[in-house]
């Protein structure tokens, strides 16, 4: 039986310990508040923030874990080096876990492999950001080079906007290091995850593409497969896979695209399950969390099957406690409809409480549909 030390304990370390426990793993899931999803279906917790070194070192000390596997960005990933050199296991590499962590690292790990990315630039002060804004043309997007889920990313139209995406972006930043990314604005015709999944004894694998809808940072709804010229499909595996073998180790990556009319642009690569893929809980035959469990303890995937399916978010609306849910029974009595609650036990505005999957013809529709239906009421 392997022992897993889960760093992260959200809706998808949940799904993935439920996997993983399928598969007879003992898990350990770690966050930063008790009561986590994942807390409540793995055999034991640990509650400290990732960021600190010490507790985390600690935790590993004590439960001398042979998997320790990151479910979030925002972890202390020195200590996750360390360990590794030490002779514990991080998936799928303590490197890609550094590397991910922040946007610059693996943006110019990309570049450095060739991968074709938007036009973009960096800067440290609001003068430098107006500089590189005009230099690579306006509209342009910023992003805190330490963020995630959106927060402290705007899009300056023209320059009178760039003081403003400045401020905006040293609020939403994690960190110290004042730095932002600035990226030419792709007008995409659509944008995809393509989950990789690195196997250590066979061939990396690919799920079919996944589309999805962002708004404030945060995906909204997203279905499988999404359907693209086979040579834009081609191209997406070829990055991927040569972003992913670069990174090393075996687990799934969610390696998100661009597709224009013209071409593939590489975005961005999270070195775990990824939240877009929860329409694989009702697409595939093994979802992103079986996948992910799979090649991370060497168990073999012989086959991926996929049906037409999609996944729409159910986001909470204010601050509040004990939130309660209703609409489910409306959700449910639709055929080829299912639900996840993730059981998280306060709510605020946006915060993501569920998600509604469907699966069959017109899955999208009846996703959001089965969505609308569900309430998040909330004391307080
Ligand atoms: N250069 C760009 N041009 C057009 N749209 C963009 C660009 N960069 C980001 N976006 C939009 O913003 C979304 C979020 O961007 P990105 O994935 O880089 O940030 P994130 O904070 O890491 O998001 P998450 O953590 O939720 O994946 C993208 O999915 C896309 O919809
Ligand atoms: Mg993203």
């Amino acid at each position: 039986m392997k022992k897993i030390l889960l760093l992260g304990s959200g809706e998808l370390g949940k799904e993935f310990v439920i996997s993983a426990k399928r598969l007879g793993c003992y898990v350990i899931a770690c966050d930063s508040y008790a009561g986590a999803p994942a807390m409540q279906v793995a055999d034991e917790f640990c509650v400290f923030s990732m960021l600190d070194e010490i507790p985390l070192r600690a935790a590993i000390t004590k439960y001398q874990p042979d998997l320790i596997v990151p479910e979030i960005e925002a972890i202390r990933t020195e200590v996750l080096l360390e360990v590794e050199k030490e002779g514990f296991v991080v998936i799928p590499s303590a490197r890609a876990a550094n590397l991910t962590m922040n946007r610059d690292r693996i943006r110019d790990v990309a570049v450095g492999l060739g991968v074709r990315t938007a036009r973009f630039a960096y800067a440290e002060t609001a003068g430098e950001l107006m500089a590189q804004s005009a230099a690579i043309g306006f509209p342009v997007v910023i992003k805190p080079v330490m963020s995630s889920s959106g927060k402290g990313q705007s899009v300056a139209q023209t320059a009178a906007d760039i003081q403003k995406s400045w401020d905006y972006a040293c609020a939403g930043m994690r960190g110290d290091r004042k730095k932002v990314i600035v990226e030419e604005f792709i007008r995409f015709e659509f944008e995809i995850t393509l989950l990789t999944i690195r196997q250590r004894n066979g061939k990396t694998l690919f799920c079919e593409p996944i589309g999805h809808v962002q708004e404030r940072g945060d995906y909204q709804y997203s279905w499988q497969p999404q359907a693209m010229q086979s040579d834009y499909l081609k191209a997406a595996q070829q990055m991927a896979e040569t972003v992913t073998s670069d990174l090393g180790g075996a687990g799934i990556f969610g390696v998100e695209f661009f597709v224009t009319k013209e071409e593939v642009i590489f975005s961005e690569l999270s070195p775990r399950p990824h939240d877009t893929g929860m329409v694989t809980l009702i697409s595939q035959n093994l979802s992103e969390f079986d996948l992910h469990a799979r090649a991370i303890l060497g168990l073999p995937i012989p086959q991926i099957d996929t049906t037409e399916g999609a996944s729409a978010v159910v986001l909470a609306s204010k601050d509040g406690v004990q939130p309660r849910y209703t609409g489910i029974e409306q959700a449910l009595s639709e055929p080829g409809v299912d639900v996840r609650i993730f059981g998280k036990p306060t709510t605020r505005p946006y915060r993501r409480m569920a998600v509604a999957l469907a699966k069959g013809s017109n899955a999208l529709a009846r996703a959001r549909a089965a969505a609308a239906k569900i309430t998040v009421v909330s004391e307080g």
